[in-house]
């Protein structure tokens, strides 16, 4: 059955309620910088998410953890300036916003005025409300991040699924509603069982977009590097690559270094 999809020239917070509330799925991957994110943006997608997976994707670093403020206004701000429609997203890093909101809005408001971007995402749900409820006043838009927050990995000690056990269902279920009840927008669930997913997707109005969260959540996020497969060392079960860049580079970069050899390249066309 096929339905009518409402075309956006921009995609704002607003959209992605609307989008809920008529059962059309919300898209979302990565970006961390201006090419990438014109070719994501001009492929059509709802929202593009300047993750602190940069920390990992483009930096290296083994957990999200060292990213700083500064790093993430860079990333997101190029990212910005590829963008024509996308809802852009720009996670507030580890540091920066738990424990203290008058630190929270600082961080936030920088993000907002040096990057220009959207909304920020925080990770977290009833012990980091003060924050999320500071920034809100600021007229911030705000995505929750419930589930595996890799900001906590030191905590959880592994990537493992999240909340399988009943007391940590129960808890995410209430941090979800709390979210929405405190104004977020949205909210992404990282790495929880398919059914849990689907109950907090169906007990809220604002849009849940999933990440290893099953099919029964309003939208879906990939990191993009992930899916078009530049990075190869990383296969969890949720994920599905759609390119396998990281051959086709290789065999890209193996056939320049032979030519140079070779003296194939440059040619007579290819040079003055
Ligand atoms: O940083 C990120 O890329 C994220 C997604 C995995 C949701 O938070």
């Amino acid at each position: 059955m096929s339905t009518a999809i409402k075309q956006y020239k921009r995609v704002t917070v607003k959209s992605l309620v609307e989008m809920k509330a008529n059962n059309e799925k919300i898209s979302m991957l990565t970006a961390y910088d201006y090419t990438m994110a014109k070719i994501v943006d001009g492929a059509g997608i709802d929202v593009i998410l300047v993750g602190d997976s940069a920390s990992n994707v483009m930096a290296g670093h083994e957990t999200t953890l060292p990213i700083t403020l500064d790093q993430m206004i860079y990333h997101a701000s190029s990212v910005i300036r590829g963008i024509d429609r996308s809802l852009v997203i720009v996670d507030l890093p580890f540091g920066t916003y738990q424990g203290n909101s008058k630190n929270a809005l600082d961080s936030a408001i920088r993000i907002m005025k040096e990057s220009g971007g959207h909304a920020v995402k925080l990770e977290g749900g009833s012990e980091i409300s003060e924050s999320i409820s500071r920034i809100l006043t600021a007229g911030i838009p705000v995505m929750g991040h419930l589930g595996l927050t890799p900001q906590s990995i030191y905590k959880f000690g592994t990537y493992t699924v999240r909340a399988k056990e009943e007391e940590e269902a129960q808890k995410l279920k209430e941090d979800a509603k709390l979210l929405q009840e405190l104004g977020c927008f949205a909210l992404v669930l990282e790495k929880v069982p398919a059914k849990l997913a689907q109950e907090v997707a169906e007990s809220l109005s604002i849009p849940v977009i999933g990440i290893g969260a099953g099919g029964g959540v309003d939208g879906q996020v990939l990191v993009t590097h992930d899916m078009i497969g530049m990075t190869h060392e990383f296969s969890p079960r949720f994920l599905r690559r759609y390119l396998d860049l990281y051959s086709e580079m290789t065999k890209a970069f193996q056939q320049y270094i032979s030519d140079v050899k070779s003296q194939d390249f440059p040619n007579e066309q290819e040079q003055y």
